[in-house]
């Protein structure tokens, strides 16, 4: 079995062509490329209701929120690319983090989150690139006890930045996004004591087992 660090990663928008989607894809492949073992997913193929404790009560945590929180509990980093919504977090992420934090079939169990390191990005048209938002995924990933690493990138003018196929036009600015996502590989690889070998290949989730 692969002792590999294990990186779930994915983008807090559901857009087919979201700008989020495409920076997530270029640190993933940073990642990957250092050695991890990444997961790439499209919060798309798992719609969840918003949170509603009574619906909670009624019919317990929806199945698509369940194999989120299965994998937030197997992988040991997290690479999250949000965009900001009116200088916050975008609802369907915080959606994802509410439900993910909560028990299965009210049944305490291990913190998804606790101990994981989290490496943040954003893109956006604007300016600031998202990085007011990523103060407050910051703090909230940092409450559920994520270890969220200071280094982060926010790229303004995104509908500029990306070609057609998904890379990016400033070939440093590719460099810097894929070495968040190497970065990352490496400290888990230190904090794990394990040796990081290039020949991992990317894993991604096949959600229509869900269904
Ligand atoms: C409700 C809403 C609020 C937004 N607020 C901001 C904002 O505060 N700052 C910003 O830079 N972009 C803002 N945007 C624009 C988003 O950055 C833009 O839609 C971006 O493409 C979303 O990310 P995505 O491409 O990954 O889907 C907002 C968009 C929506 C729908």
């Amino acid at each position: 079995m692969s002792t590999a660090p294990r990186i779930l990663a994915f983008a807090g928008s559901a857009r087919q062509e979201s700008w989020n989607k495409k920076l997530i894809a270029i640190a993933a492949a940073g990642a990957r490329d250092a050695g991890a073992e990444v997961t790439l997913i499209d919060l798309r193929d798992y719609p969840i209701p918003i949170y509603d404790g009574d619906d909670e009560s009624e019919h317990g945590m929806p199945v698509q929120a369940q194999a989120l929180r299965k994998l937030m509990l197997s992988h040991q980093g997290l690479l999250l690319a949000s965009p900001e919504y009116n200088g916050s977090i975008p609802p369907l992420l915080k959606n994802v983090i509410d439900w993910i934090s909560r028990p299965v079939s009210g049944q305490p169990g291990p913190s998804p989150y606790s101990g994981k390191v989290a490496t943040l990005m954003s893109a956006s048209p604007g300016g600031f690139g998202g990085l007011r938002g990523l103060v407050h995924v910051r703090a909230i990933l940092g409450n559920l006890g994520m270890i969220v690493l200071p280094e982060q990138l926010a790229i303004g003018s995104a509908h500029e930045a990306f070609a057609a196929d998904g890379s990016m036009h400033n070939a440093k600015q590719q460099s810097a996004v894929a070495e968040l996502g190497a970065g990352q590989a490496r400290l888990l690889a230190k904090l794990l004591g394990v040796t990081l070998s290039t020949d991992c290949s990317e894993r991604r989730h096949d959600p229509s087992r869900l269904r």
